[in-house]
């Protein structure tokens, strides 16, 4: 794969030549809640920055660091924690004591809500999308036993989800509630993204990060300095419409489009929470290599994206590219494997699919 072929970006607003600054929602009232938590509840920030020794990279003179923000907290790691920092605070200041968002079964966002809402003293709601389905997974049970209540909207439903009339409907079942969007990427959970490049206390050319929504890209690509790029790498199939989203968030939250992004479209694997058996083995690989389980759904295609690049000389040699890592395994071990049946032996992405059952 070709430089080029790792596409997408808007080229309206191009252009950036500084880093644009975060909000000032930094220095906010969360900080005085947490001072008083034990200290083990402490976000750690900033995140740990780890060089990683991969004869694959190193062979075509690419450097790679992961900033390890799975490390961020236990509960509410990576984005999650930068992105729902200014959303709650933003609900306490408008005297907020209900948080209410969206996502599927599976989503970390959901769980990360349930956490929050537990640790930071918010009641919440999460609006599941599809039917209910018993017993519940483990991410559910999960948002459950934190004390989140579930409500299941059918897809239709859920695509209009922010409108008028399911949003009164959901008022008028759980009262009054503070609203967070789906993945928790609005202009307030980017801005939290956008620190993220000044924790970076090495120099480095390359940003990268796994999207769903693009909220984690658009605050990223922000931070940066001159000079610096950053590259999301979709989990969805046919996210082609991801590029108008990361612009859209990005004027949203700082009036304009940093246009220092772009993104390799062509790592999904067939598409969200979809896997196939070389995706499997490279997750085993890793492991092997590195004594790191990457979360499959979203790192795994990241940490993928990068090795098929390199191998295809789409980075320069001298490179040093950071890999952010939002998230690790919830299942390290060699059971994580049998979430996938035999597939019929892919050996490119896309081929072979299976979908991740945990
Ligand atoms: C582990 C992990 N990495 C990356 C992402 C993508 O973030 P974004 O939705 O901001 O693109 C998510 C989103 O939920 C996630 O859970």
């Amino acid at each position: 794969m070709s430089a080029e072929r790792a596409r997408g970006g808007s080229a309206a607003g191009t252009g950036l030549t500084g880093r644009m600054p975060p909000s000032s929602q930094d220095e906010v009232t969360m900080d005085a809640r947490l001072d008083a938590r034990p200290a083990e509840l402490l976000p750690r920030l900033p995140s740990p920055i780890e060089e990683l020794a991969d004869g694959r990279l190193a062979e075509r003179g690419i450097r790679l660091l992961l900033k390890r923000d799975d490390l961020i907290h236990p509960a509410i790691p990576g984005n999650k924690w930068r992105k729902l920092r200014g959303n709650l605070d933003e609900a306490r200041r408008l005297g907020h004591d209900t948080l209410l968002t969206f996502g599927g079964a599976y989503s970390n966002h959901i769980r990360a809500v349930a956490a929050a809402g537990g640790l930071f003293g918010f009641r919440t709601v999460g609006v599941i999308r599809g039917e209910e389905h018993l017993p519940l997974n483990p991410t559910l049970r999960f948002a459950a036993d934190a004390g989140m209540r579930l409500t299941y909207l059918d897809r239709t439903s859920y695509r209009a989800k922010t409108s008028a009339a399911v949003v009164e409907r959901l008022g008028a079942e759980f009262g009054e509630f503070h609203l967070l969007p789906e993945g928790g990427s609005n202009p307030l959970g980017v801005r939290g993204c956008a620190g993220l490049p000044a924790e970076i206390d090495r120099p480095f050319d390359v940003i990268c990060c796994s999207c769903g929504t693009g909220g984690t890209l658009a605050g990223i690509a922000a931070g940066l300095g001159p000079g610096q790029r950053a590259l999301g790498v979709p989990v969805l199939r046919g996210a082609g419409f991801l590029a108008a989203e990361v612009d859209a968030l990005q004027r949203a939250a700082f009036g304009v489009n940093s246009g220092n992004w772009t993104m390799a479209f062509d790592f999904h694997f067939g598409g969200y929470a979809r896997s196939t058996p070389e995706l499997v083995r490279f997750i085993a690989d890793f492991r092997d290599r590195h004594g790191l389980a990457l979360e499959p759904v979203y790192e795994a295609k990241l940490l993928y994206a990068l090795v098929a690049l390199a191998a295809a000389d789409a980075f320069p040699p001298g490179t040093t590219v950071v890999a952010v890592l939002n998230a690790l395994a919830d299942d390290p071990g060699p059971a994580a494997q049998r979430r996938v049946a035999p597939g019929p032996g892919a050996t490119t992405p896309g081929r072979g699919l299976t979908r991740w059952s945990r």
